[in-house]
């Protein structure tokens, strides 16, 4: 189902792209764009360019740009139809009834709504007798009721029909459950069986509310521990973290990253609202890049184990190049910050609290990390921890940050900070400059042919490309000069498919009367709108006059008479005669 064009245009009129993106970012003014620091990946220095005059942002360091649809689709992680719905409302509008009911977009509410289905169904056994075990298990685990209900826990009975005889008399479908992994199509292919049995179950909430997947824990040993949902159309497990739409609403812009959905809710119950964790996996990227939207600084409390600390480590990286603040929290007796919990009882609070206060921010986790592993006895391991040291104090970014350390490291190898401060100078001045030579060669790399998904046939044509791109570019910024071009290039002189489809859609959209950019978003897949806006937004910076215009339909009709060296190694004898005989008569 399309929505109209003058529906699109409305919305977009009415949700300005530098106000709605300046309520999840901070921007700068620079001249008439705004400017900061991207929200889709992480990076330090400010990439991220808003163009005021015709809606649209782009990335120059991931590559990510559309309109304001795009950014709510990606910011939200919203659909198409989802985000344009959003936009809608906040701007006060009311949805053409028919047009919204897309079939991908009705599958998706469905399934948010199986699952919070399912998720009554959990709890509701919690409170019968084929629950009694599962009920037993969480409060023998120190569970409150009023935690229960609070986390929606519940119980999977043991059996392999229950869920499902009960969704499907709920009128939901087998294609619903089987999309939302609830349950599983029957190995006799008769029928569906349960996906979670014999489990206790912890629903998945995302931070709209939305029941997105579960988490089954078995009640005994065996393996695997815990059962999660794989992925759906609502679920990513490495774009979500359990317990987030808690943590959201917490006051602390200090969230507590640990390991297990038990960590988060023994955390919870001690009055540690802002706690959370990832979902059965290792932090990524995606998932450092949500937190930053909802806290500052985020304290990593993983399990004592050799794992755990490697985790740690990862983590720690990932987080601040998010642009995080990071702090580890070192539980004593390895234990995990449920068992030091309960060990504590009453006073779990009081104690945990202790550790956080005391726990370093992660440049001491670190240094106490490399310390370990040096005999600082002997003259030879603190010589080994001094050059460990001021590798690590010299990829601070932080000059005062550098200070403190550099003394914290003088004073524990008796050395003289002056000489320490040297020594780090000199590597970073090494590091900045290197970096700075990666930062272009990745932004020349972007923007270059090599890596182009989108216009896979880019490495091959680079100054047809440029020309296309270009062209495009004119086009939709003078719309008026279609017959001219028409008049000289027709479809199928462009060298590349890809933007030879580019040029068909604005083309026919332009014949038909109407705006070429407004339905972009909806007619291409995200990696096509990002390249898409980068080639509308690079309209400033071509040449634009009517003569600029012919020197790019020349390039691409000479481009497209030549043939490349793939073409000369799979033409046949005849081919090159007759391609000869053609570039003789060119020339007279
Ligand atoms: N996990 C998982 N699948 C497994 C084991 C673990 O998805 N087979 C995930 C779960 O999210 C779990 C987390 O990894 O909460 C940490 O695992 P682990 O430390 O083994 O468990 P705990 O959280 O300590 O679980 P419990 O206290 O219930 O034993
Ligand atoms: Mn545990």
């Amino acid at each position: 189902m399309r929505l109209s064009d003058d529906f699109i245009s409305e919305v977009k009129y009415r949700n300005d792209l530098g106000e709605l993106a300046a309520s999840y970012m901070q921007l700068k003014r620079r001249g008439r764009n705004l400017v900061g620091l991207c929200p889709f990946h992480g990076e330090k220095t400010p990439s991220f360019n808003i163009y005021t005059e015709n809606g649209s942002f782009y990335c120059f360091g991931c590559g990510t740009g559309g309109d304001v649809i795009t950014f709510i689709m990606k910011i939200e992680n919203l659909d198409y139809l989802e985000a344009v719905k959003f936009l809608a409302q906040r701007a006060g509008m009311s949805m053409p009834e028919d047009d919204y009911d897309d079939s991908m977009s009705r599958l998706r509410t469905r399934i948010y709504e199986a699952n919070r289905e399912a998720a009554r169904f959990f709890y509701q056994k919690l409170g019968e007798r084929e629950g009694a075990e599962g009920l037993a298990y969480l409060r023998g685990r120190g569970l409150a009721d009023t935690t229960i209900r609070h986390f929606g826990l519940g119980f999977a009975p043991d059996s392999r029909f229950s869920l499902g005889d009960y969704l499907l008399s709920k009128g939901f479908t087998e294609a619903e459950l089987i999309a939302a992994n609830l349950v599983f199509k029957s190995r006799s292919g008769r029928g569906v069986v349960d996906r979670f049995y014999n489990r206790v179950m912890f629903p998945i909430i995302d931070v709209r509310g939305n029941v997105i997947a579960f988490g089954g824990r078995i009640m005994t040993d065996q393996k695997p521990k815990y059962l999660n949902t794989s992925d759906t159309i609502v679920f990513n497990k490495s774009y979500n973290l359990f317990s987030l739409n808690n943590a959201k609403n917490s006051k602390s812009r200090a969230f507590i990253l640990c390991e297990g959905y038990m960590d988060v809710i023994s955390l919870n119950q001690a009055g540690f609202t802002q706690a959370i964790a990832t979902l059965g996996t290792a932090l990524t990227m995606d998932q450092a890049t949500l937190l930053k939207r909802y806290c500052d600084e985020v304290i990593v409390c993983y399990d004592a184990d050799e794992a755990g600390q490697k985790a740690t480590a990862r983590a720690i990286s990932i987080l601040r190049s998010a642009g995080l603040v990071v702090r580890v929290l070192r539980i004593p007796d390895g234990k995990d910050p449920d068992e030091f919990i309960r060990r504590h009882g009453d006073k779990g609070h009081a104690a945990f609290k202790n550790l956080l206060e005391s726990s370093g921010n992660d440049v001491e986790y670190r240094m106490y990390q490399l310390r370990s592993g040096f005999d600082m006895t002997t003259p030879q391991g603190r010589l080994g921890y001094l050059n460990e040291g001021v590798k690590l104090l010299s990829e601070l970014d932080n000059p005062m940050e550098r200070d403190i350390y550099a003394s914290k490291l003088a004073d524990e190898t008796d050395v003289a900070k002056p000489s320490i401060m040297e020594q780090v100078n000199r590597l970073t001045r090494r590091k900045t400059s290197a970096r700075r030579k990666e930062n272009f060669k990745k932004i020349q790399r972007d923007l270059s042919a090599r890596d182009d998904r989108v216009n896979p046939q880019h490495a091959d044509n680079l100054r047809a490309v440029t020309a296309e791109e270009n062209l495009i570019a004119f086009l939709i910024n003078n719309p008026d000069k279609l017959g001219h071009i028409d008049g000289n290039l027709k479809p199928e002189n462009f060298i590349t498919e890809f933007n030879r489809k580019l040029y068909v859609y604005f083309y026919k959209r332009i014949k038909n009367g109407q705006e070429p950019m407004t339905s972009v978003s909806a007619d291409f897949t995200a990696d096509e709108v990002s390249k898409i806006y980068r080639i509308v937004n690079s309209y400033s910076s071509i040449g634009s006059t009517p003569q600029a215009l012919d020197e790019y339909i020349s390039i691409i009709l000479a481009e497209g008479s030549k043939l490349t060296s793939r073409d000369i190694a799979n033409a046949s004898a005849d081919d090159l005669d007759a391609y000869l005989k053609k570039l003789a008569e060119q020339k007279k």
